[in-house]
């Protein structure tokens, strides 16, 4: 996610803002950048690609900026490269609006179209520069000043929010604005201060203001005013902040980790929403054709860890729905196997850092045997990303943990809904069943959210199992899918031995190590093979396991063979993934720390691995 700061006082702002963009920093950025109003009344604006250092050597660490109101602002790429010219803060086109944004605003083409129309001209690729060149629009429009321009903005934009603006013929003056982003006021002595979260203000104040949401303030140096989307004036209480900075980083979670499992819903819905629009996929962001579509022979998705498991899931998925052969692959293997490759088949290539070594090699590899090639990444203008024919970025914001969640949880709805369009301009779904789907997926976030607002029983499980030596995943079909995942995060944060295996191959050998209380995890969401997984898992239950059973509310019966239940909330069998590996996420997580381990840096491991 982007962060935003701004100041407002006695002192000299760049110093000020640039201390609080470093307490940002853990919020992932590639690019950063300030704006300070001059004592006569100029904007100074100067950003950097890069590191915050960057920016600080530029200004001499602030002291080249001199007056005693600003803005400031880490970027975390979601339209446009990391770039100077992409970086905020954004100016208007006559320079009379300047402004700091965190957020995603989803219909900024329709907002460009129209500025685009009354000979606006744009600098950049943003989203963030149609905003605020939206609100200059409004100030020359209503001619009613900058609350009312703001709040029609805020009327005529979808999406979400954390601003802060200055306005040239309003010295003094900062105004923020936010909907569905953080943004926190910090009130000191004749100065005040704002952010994205609380890290950045702790050292100047504990006395805080937490705006409404489609709420407006105006900070000055010696007041905050409020008003509500109908430009009324409103009374707020300030709070007293007592968490401690290093807690406020992680949003008061214990763990990053915590805090991305916890922003899976928004993180979905985020990369839903960038794809479905009034209830229609619409892939432009992505360049893929239905012609392009239309013409595959033959699917190849590629990718590690975490990544090859979205794989297998999408496999699954694709084939059921398109009827179009998808092989999955991982990365490692499919560099090195001189593969075979049929004619008109596309390569999509997974990965969250867009770094990881071997899913690159794979990708060129791709490319030379002339395969189209789509990237499915979270880190905008990353290796994959720049290399691939097409991109889809996943909207997940930066992830701090090793151990992937919230990235995972947006690739699969970016493989859901690829599947989708693919059946759909294939012929191989109807409208009907296009619809049921789009509106199913539409439906996850909410769905996420339930079993995460029901995990005290899964921490009270995992507590149980924390000293286990071996545990087993097994599930069949997509269920084997959901198996991996959750057998992986068990193991990179807890380091106990676990496997995930295909119910119906466990007899086949590895049945022989099950032993007396060897916890085996059973994965029914499926019910076309409920019965079958149900028989594999009274085969383990026979040799003394004890049989943990996660499945859709409804199938109470699996309580005559689990010993231990965990229920979620039903929804398309294709699209069960999502839902189901809640559960195994946070089970993995309380096992670690029930271990007293480093949750979010677990030993060995890196967050991207982009060494072979
Ligand atoms: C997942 O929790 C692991 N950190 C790891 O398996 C990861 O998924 C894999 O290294 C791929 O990383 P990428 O998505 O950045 O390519």
């Amino acid at each position: 996610m982007c962060g935003i700061v701004g100041y407002v006082g006695k002192k000299q702002a760049a110093p000020i803002l640039l201390d609080g963009l470093s307490k940002l920093e853990y919020r992932g950025y590639d690019s950063a950048g300030l704006a300070v109003r001059e004592d006569q009344g100029d904007f100074r604006i100067v950003k950097a690609k890069g590191r915050l250092k960057v920016l600080a050597e530029k200004t001499d660490n602030g002291k080249a900026l001199r007056g005693t109101m600003g803005i400031g602002h880490t970027r975390w790429a979601t339209h446009g490269e990391p770039s100077e010219n992409n970086a905020h803060p954004h100016v208007s086109n006559d320079g009379s609006v300047v402004g700091v944004h965190n957020g995603i605003i989803e219909n900024y083409k329709d907002v460009k179209t129209k500025l685009l129309r009354h000979n606006y001209h744009f600098y950049s690729e943003t989203d963030t520069e149609c905003f605020i060149n939206l609100i200059e629009f409004y100030t020359h429009k209503y001619n009613l000043g900058p609350i009312h321009a703001i709040t029609h903005a805020m009327m005529r934009v979808r999406g979400t929010y954390a601003v802060a603006i200055m306005f040239k013929n309003e010295p003094g003056k900062i105004f923020v604005a936010r909907k569905d982003a953080p943004l926190i006021i910090g009130v000191g002595k004749n100065e005040n201060f704002l952010a994205s979260d609380v890290p950045a203000i702790l050292k100047y104040t504990r006395t805080v203001y937490y705006p409404d949401n489609m709420g407006v303030g105006v900070l000055e140096a010696d007041k905050v005013t409020f008003y509500n989307v109908d430009q009324e004036e409103i009374t707020k209480e300030p709070k007293t902040v007592t968490m401690d900075a290093k807690a406020a980083e992680k949003g008061g979670y214990r763990h990053f980790m915590l805090k991305e499992i916890h922003e899976q819903p928004g993180a979905v819905r985020d990369t839903i929403n960038s794809v479905i629009k009034e209830g229609k996929i619409d892939l432009s962001s992505v360049g893929l054709s239905d012609e392009e579509l239309k013409k595959l022979s033959m699917i190849y998705i590629i990718g590690c860890g975490s990544a090859y498991h979205v794989a297998v899931a999408t496999q699954y998925v694709t084939e059921t729905l398109a009827r179009v052969p998808v092989r999955v692959e991982l990365a490692s293997e499919f560099r090195y196997r001189d593969p075979l490759i049929a004619e008109n088949s596309m390569a999509i290539v997974i990965s969250q850092s867009g770094e990881t070594a071997d899913s690159l090699a794979a990708l060129r590899l791709a490319k030379e045997r002339g395969m189209s090639t789509l990237a499915i990444v979270n880190v905008v203008g990353s290796s994959i990303a720049r290399e691939a024919d097409h991109v889809f970025y996943t909207l997940a914001g930066p992830e701090i943990a090793v151990a992937t969640t919230k990235a995972y949880s947006t690739q699969l709805a970016a493989g859901y809904v690829l599947a989708l369009q693919l059946a759909f301009v294939r012929g191989a779904i109807d409208e009907k069943r296009r619809d049921e789907l789009i509106e199913e997926i539409c439906s996850l976030p909410d769905k996420i959210t339930k079993v995460l607002d029901d995990k005290e029983r899964i921490q009270w499980f995992a507590a149980k199992y924390s000293n286990a030596q071996d545990i087993f995943f097994i599930g069949r079909g997509i269920d084997y899918a959901i198996s991996l995942e959750g057998s992986l995060k068990l193991k990179e944060i807890s380091y106990i031995h676990s496997e995930a295996y295909a119910a119906g191959e466990l007899k086949h050998g590895t049945i022989s190590l099950i032993e007396d209380n060897t916890l085996v995890v059973g994965v029914l969401t499926q019910p076309s093979l409920f019965e079958k997984t149900v028989s594999n898992m009274v085969e383990v239950k026979s040799r003394g396991g004890y049989l943990m059973g996660l499945t859709t509310y409804g199938n109470y019966n699996i309580e005559d063979t689990a010993d231990f239940t965990v229920y979620i909330p039903k929804t398309d069998p294709l699209l069960a993934t999502s839902v189901a590996i809640i559960p195994l996420q946070l089970f993995a997580y309380y096992v670690a720390v029930s271990k007293g381990l480093d949750v979010d840096k677990p030993r060995n491991l890196a967050k991207s691995v982009t060494v072979e």
